[in-house]
């Protein structure tokens, strides 16, 4: 009884907040022969002028295959008790499965509890056909 209504000031006190793993997988196809891709899993921070990376393969080249199954893996923890109730999380894949430079597919942003403690995401994207804005680099 007794600890049981101290608990929740301990956890305030010590600022121990939730936290929340991101797992996502998909499979990205193309039809050239070879190309290369850098996806990235964000959380938009909109009180910082900056989002936060939770997880990136590097640049990723692929021969002679016209698909390939990715994976991210991330953790994020509960900022605190005055912290956002949701995760806000998008993804992005630069690659070069185009007919000219490097373009990059961002998948629209979806609000994830800060109480989950897992979270599935899969997106799967055909790269090919010129779509997305351009861009110089893949990082
Ligand atoms: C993508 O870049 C790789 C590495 O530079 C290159 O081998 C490949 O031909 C490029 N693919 C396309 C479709 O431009
Ligand atoms: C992707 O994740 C889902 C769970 O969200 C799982 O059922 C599926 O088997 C996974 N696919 C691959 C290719 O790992």
């Amino acid at each position: 009884m007794m600890l049981g209504s101290l608990l929740p000031i301990i956890f305030l006190i010590g600022g121990i907040g939730a936290k929340t793993n991101f797992k996502v997988n998909g499979t990205f196809t193309c039809d050239y022969d070879a190309w290369c891709f850098f996806v990235t899993l964000w959380e938009e921070d909109t009180s910082e002028s900056w989002n936060d990376v939770i997880d990136r393969m590097g640049t990723k080249c692929v021969f002679g295959r016209h698909s390939y199954n990715y994976q991210l893996d991330g953790t994020e923890y509960e900022d605190g008790p005055f912290g956002d109730e949701f995760y806000e999380i998008f993804l992005t894949v630069r690659h070069n499965c185009t007919s000219y430079g490097k373009r990059e597919l961002r998948r629209e942003t979806t609000f994830e509890s800060v109480k989950t403690p897992v979270v599935y995401i899969t997106w799967n994207k055909q790269l090919t056909g010129d779509i997305g804005v351009l861009v110089d680099e893949f990082v």
